[in-house]
């Protein structure tokens, strides 16, 4: 089974959305399980203290490396990879997700304040990663993103195979535009050759849409794609 484990100073914001849905039942089917930590149990002061001021001034506070390290420790007791969850993180891609479900499971660190003591990220080989170019407030939400991205890769938990196959980041592509009944709404037409039954034309249109909204919509990965720098989906021959 693959095993999510999630470290935070916010446990009662889980499962939250991974409780419900796709995830939900994966997780109620075996699937998946989840377990969260709470940092505070680790500190060992009677305020329960995680942050303190940073050093050299500024504002804010920072995870304390010595509360982080041993909520670490007790709960990284495997070969799973260990991820902090971080602005400054190499920004997540599907590429990524895919070779995380191929883990046993992965352990996340929800960092929270101005972030987390240096410290802790070198000595416990953590590797920061970023759900985008913006600030969240915790890493919390960052979680919930990540392992739903895994969740759904797991085997038998989509429905039917090749779902992610065809998706968005699957060739380096975006996904062609989808359509489903009524076949006129508002005046406008479901496109004639998706009513055509001719598979092969269905197909051949599907491609060059994906391809027209890439350019129009990403030009970084229509560039990647003819500069032959696309990172291949891990596993994808
Ligand atoms: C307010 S943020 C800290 C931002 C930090 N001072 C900086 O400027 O990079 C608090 C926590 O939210 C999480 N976080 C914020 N934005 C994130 C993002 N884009 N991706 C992943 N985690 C994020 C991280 O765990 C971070 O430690």
């Amino acid at each position: 089974m693959w095993r999510a484990s999630i470290l935070t100073i916010l446990p009662e914001v889980f499962p939250g959305p991974l409780g419900a849905s796709l995830a939900g039942k994966a997780m109620a089917a075996g699937a998946w399980s989840l377990d969260v930590v709470d940092i505070r149990a680790f500190a060992t002061d009677k305020h329960r203290t995680v942050d303190d001021t940073p050093a050299g001034g500024g504002p804010g506070m920072v995870m304390k490396a010595d509360v982080l390290g041993r909520a670490i420790d007790a709960t990284a007791t495997d070969e799973r990879p260990r991820l902090l969850l971080s602005p400054r993180g190499a920004p997540l891609t599907q590429a990524r997700v895919e070779s995380l479900t191929r883990a046993t499971g992965l352990l996340l660190i929800c960092g929270r304040f101005e972030g987390v003591d240096e410290r802790v990220i070198g000595a416990r080989s953590l590797e920061e990663i970023s759900i985008g170019d913006y600030v969240l407030s915790g890493g919390e939400i960052a979680a919930i993103a990540v392992i739903d991205a895994c969740v759904r890769l797991l085997p038998g938990v989509m429905g039917a195979p090749a779902s992610s196959a065809e998706e968005s980041f699957a060739e380096g592509l975006l996904e062609y535009p989808q359509y489903t009944r009524p076949q006129l709404w508002e005046g406008r037409p479901i496109p004639e050759v998706l009513l055509s039954g001719d598979h092969r034309k269905i197909a051949a249109w599907r491609r060059a849409e994906a391809e027209r909204v890439t350019r129009d919509r990403r030009p970084d990965l229509w560039a990647a794609r003819h500069s032959g720098a696309r990172t291949k989906p891990a596993g994808r021959e």
